[in-house]
């Protein structure tokens, strides 16, 4: 709970007060996490991604800056970048077929990387979040979800 009211202030400000109440109600702030999914996560995500989002997620300096050839630098991957406020879909999306970003760097993994190991390196991403940042994105899959039937 300590958790949930310390989030308070920046949920609100999200306009998100609603699923804050929801997380907090039911589920619990941890993520179940499967071991092994994990440890093929962290090799997929060391050999493929850390060159650019940083082994911690810490992503590239001034990431929001794009060079004079309008590349953007990689964001980060931990909390203080913006991959969890996107659901599960839209993630495992940018990682098939890249950004859509203009200019981009970010490699399309769909012939590189099976399903199993983009969502692995997914699982493992979200090892850089907060109890915060999981909670929120648990919820975003969720209405993805309701949004998707
Ligand atoms: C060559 C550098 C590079 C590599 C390697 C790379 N990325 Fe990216 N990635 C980027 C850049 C740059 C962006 C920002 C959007 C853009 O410019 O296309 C991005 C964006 C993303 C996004 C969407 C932004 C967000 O935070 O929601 C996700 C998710 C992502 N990358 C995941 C990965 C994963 C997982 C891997 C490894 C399998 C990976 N990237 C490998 C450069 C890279």
């Amino acid at each position: 709970m300590t958790i949930c009211l310390n989030g308070w202030a920046g949920w609100a400000l999200w306009g998100m007060l609603a699923l804050l109440l929801a997380a907090c109600g039911g589920k619990s702030a941890t993520t179940p996490v499967d071991p092994q999914q994990l440890e093929v996560g962290k090799a997929v995500y060391t050999a493929h991604c850390a060159a650019c989002h940083g082994s911690q997620g810490e992503g590239e300096a001034n990431w929001k800056v794009p060079d004079v050839n309008g590349v953007y630098p990689a964001p980060p991957h931990n909390g203080t970048g913006h991959t969890w406020h996107h659901a599960d879909a839209l993630l495992l999306q940018v990682l098939r077929e890249g950004s859509g970003v203009p200019n981009s760097k970010m490699p399309v993994y769909r012939d590189i990387l099976s399903e199993g190991e983009m969502e692995a390196a997914l699982a493992y991403i979200k090892t850089f979040w907060g109890a915060d940042e999981v909670a929120f994105q648990r919820q975003l899959n969720e209405q993805w979800k309701e949004q998707n039937r």
